[in-house]
């Protein structure tokens, strides 16, 4: 089983950014945790804050691996061009949100890829990405 992670704008600052919203983890402590879980899984993971590079990567992986976790950070909420690679490939995509975008502004709580997405899960914190996880193996 084949996954990739994928993280847009921002997520690389999380620990640093926001904490009250993101909590103090790092995504690189929580994705070492992620990887010793499931043994079983191969892993990629990829974060970029520009919106070109992340329709790459999932074009690249969109038709090998067994899924993708994608959280879009804000651009989930504007992007039609992430959408429309989504709808491109073959792979399922799950989209994941650290908090529960629908408790804050009216703005989160449109996503253009939903629509596109095998499934969304929000609001569990970090442990958002390993629900997905375990959703693409169960
Ligand atoms: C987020 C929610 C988005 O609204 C926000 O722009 C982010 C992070 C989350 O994981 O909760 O950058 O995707």
């Amino acid at each position: 089983m084949k996954i990739l992670i994928v993280n847009g704008p921002n997520l690389n600052l999380l620990g640093k950014r926001e904490p009250d919203v993101y909590g103090n983890c790092s995504f690189e402590t929580y994705f070492q945790k992620l990887v010793k879980e499931f043994p079983q899984v191969e892993f990629q993971y990829f974060q970029s804050n520009i919106e070109g590079e992340l329709i790459d990567k999932i074009q690249e992986y969109g038709f090998s691996y067994d899924g993708i976790v994608l959280n879009a950070g804000a651009y989930t909420h504007t992007s039609i061009a992430i959408a429309d690679a989504i709808r491109a490939i073959k792979t399922p995509v799950i989209e994941v949100h650290i908090s529960n975008v629908f408790q804050r502004e009216e703005y989160r709580h449109h996503s253009f890829l939903s629509e596109v997405c095998k499934g969304v899960i929000c609001g569990f914190g970090l442990d958002s990405y390993r629900l997905a996880v375990e959703s693409f193996i169960l």
